[in-house]
């Protein structure tokens, strides 16, 4: 087994991989990780083939690891913990580096120093569909409010993902969201007070019996718990946000749905 840069040709068989463990994940977000660090992503061969993947993000202050995973064939023969330590050595000169850990993968990330911040929830809503509206390119402003979320300027990835993806904005609050193969995610979401962000929901959530919306949100925001409840959305999974190295104060009660699912935030 070795281990190479992540190469273009590669993101199908990566892509497989995700798809079998049912992540929302398309070619677009795997592409934006690779464009955007092409030296900071990894695959593992071995039999001349992919079996397993990482990829990393960085923005100023902080790092992201995101898709590790390998082949269920090839799995527990130490290709994931040599993925993982890949990663980690291309980060290491990041005060802080985060990741959304899968249940199975705890306690790996802890064996290296991770430590849980909060649970992350996937909601599900079926039977409804998202109006894409005009986007009225407030990037500037999104940005803003994200940066008072984040403690972060995470512009790097936000201007390539809104390239993607509808953006509806009000007064203190706005909502990101896009098609992910057949179905739609929400986030970014982020909003100073609960009825702003209901509001932007509000107004994009249309019935349909055809799709289903997925948003992952950080568990201790119990406003986002209260208006997803009160919308017909359902926990469907859990994942755990963890942490190396200096936590910043992120206002956690201000984001109400991640970027991507789970992967970078
Ligand atoms: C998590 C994953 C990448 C691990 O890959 P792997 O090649 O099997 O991992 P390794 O063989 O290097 O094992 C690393 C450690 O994790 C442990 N581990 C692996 N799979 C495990 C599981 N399902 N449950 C508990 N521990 C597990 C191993 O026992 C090993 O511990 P040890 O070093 O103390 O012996 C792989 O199971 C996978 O792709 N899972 C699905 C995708 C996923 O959940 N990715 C993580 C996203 S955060």
């Amino acid at each position: 087994m070795f281990l190479r840069q992540m190469e273009t040709e590669d993101l199908d068989i990566m892509l497989d991989m995700a798809h079998a463990e049912g992540w929302s994940s398309d070619r677009f977000e795997f592409e934006l990780y690779l464009k955007q660090n092409p030296d900071g992503c990894f695959t593992c061969i071995t039999d001349e083939k992919v079996v397993g993947g990482i990829m990393t993000f960085t923005y100023p202050n902080s790092g992201w690891i995101g898709n590790l995973v390998v082949d269920k064939k090839y799995r527990l023969k130490g290709f994931g913990k040599a993925l993982f330590r890949r990663g980690l050595r291309q980060l290491s000169s990041v005060p802080t580096i985060f990741l959304c850990a899968s249940p199975m993968a705890v306690r790996l990330y802890s064996e290296f120093g991770f430590k849980k911040v909060s649970n992350v929830n996937r909601w599900e809503r079926k039977g409804v569909t998202l109006e894409i509206p005009e986007n009225n390119n407030e990037l500037e402003y999104v940005l803003a409010v994200d940066g008072t979320c984040w403690r972060e300027d995470r512009s790097k990835m936000l201007g390539q993902v809104f390239k993607n993806r509808s953006l509806l904005t009000d007064k203190g609050a706005w909502l990101g969201f896009g098609r992910v193969d057949d179905h739609w995610t929400i986030g970014p979401w982020e909003a100073y007070d609960k009825d702003l962000a209901l509001g932007l929901l509000r107004q994009s959530m249309v019935e349909s019996n055809e799709r289903h919306i997925l948003v992952d949100v950080p568990a201790q925001n119990t406003s986002a718990w209260d208006i997803l409840t009160a919308m017909g959305f359902e926990v469907v999974g859990t994942t755990v946000l963890m942490c190396r190295g200096i936590l910043p104060d992120i206002v956690f009660n201000n984001i109400y749905g991640f970027a991507s699912m789970g992967s970078k935030g």
